[in-house]
């Protein structure tokens, strides 16, 4: 019996060894895929030549109207958004101030840089809402998309005292550099829209924070009628 299993094991061996050679041999054919997974797909790869599109080439020229995010090509750069149109390096820049850093020497610094109005908040809003919103909610309540299906297990929420109650350098600060499992928004966000973003979220903590106080005369009149 353990005759034939030697004799089959050489046998087998030997077959193997015939058909695969030996180890780290070069060959001159390719090589035998038994499992060949995935390394075979039909995919695009931008340098080379695809029969998939008509013009018979892989890469893709961008969507019209595409525009470049503030990177220095051909000497110039590109602006990011219509607001920032002419500004500084599409509005990414980096000298150590308070406009660009949020602090002041040691400490972050409490205050806007640039003149706080109505164009300035909706700006802030429509900012905050492309990129914020998402984790954050559209109020700031730390309730947006990725909270409710779950897949985040905590989002700070905006409203909350101890965030009402930083300076507006810090926020800056939070959303340039992020803070622990918040990624950092500096390279994607202008400087300007991230002073407008804080700006906004401002006006959301007053929002949230209304009292009877803040109403005029007249509205509180009103008010009363309604509770009769
Ligand atoms: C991908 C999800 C996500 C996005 C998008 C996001 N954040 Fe956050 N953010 C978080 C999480 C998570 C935390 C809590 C981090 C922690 O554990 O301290 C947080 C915390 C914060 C805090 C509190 C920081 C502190 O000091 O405790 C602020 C302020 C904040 N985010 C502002 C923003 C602003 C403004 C934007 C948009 C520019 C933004 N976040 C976008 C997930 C996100």
């Amino acid at each position: 019996m353990l005759r034939y299993f030697f004799a089959i094991f050489i046998l087998v061996a030997g077959g193997v060894l015939a058909l695969a050679g030996f180890r780290g041999q070069k060959a001159g054919l390719p090589p035998i895929e038994i499992f060949p997974d995935m390394k075979h797909q039909p995919k695009v790869q931008p340098q080379h030549a695809s029969k998939f599109f008509a013009d018979g080439s892989g890469a893709r020229k961008p969507v019209a109207g595409t525009i470049p995010q503030g990177y220095n090509l051909l000497g110039r750069y590109f602006q990011v958004s219509a607001r920032n149109v002419g500004s500084e390096k599409g509005g990414f820049t980096n000298e150590p101030n308070y406009y660009n850093t949020g602090r002041m020497g040691e400490v972050y610094g409490d205050g806007f840089p640039l003149p706080v109005n109505a164009g300035f908040l909706a700006r802030g809003e429509e900012r905050f809402n492309i990129n914020c919103a998402i984790c954050h909610g559209k109020t700031g309540a730390g309730n947006g998309v990725v909270q409710q299906i779950g897949s985040w297990a905590t989002v700070a929420n905006l409203l909350d005292d101890r965030i009402r109650s930083m300076p507006d350098g810090q926020i800056f600060h939070t959303v340039t550099n992020g803070k622990n499992t918040m990624g950092a928004y500096g390279p994607q966000i202008a400087v300007e829209d991230r002073w407008a973003i804080v700006a906004h979220i401002r006006a959301l903590q007053r929002s949230q924070n209304g009292k009877v106080e803040d109403l005029t005369a007249e509205q509180k009149n009103a008010l009363e009628n309604e509770k009769k």
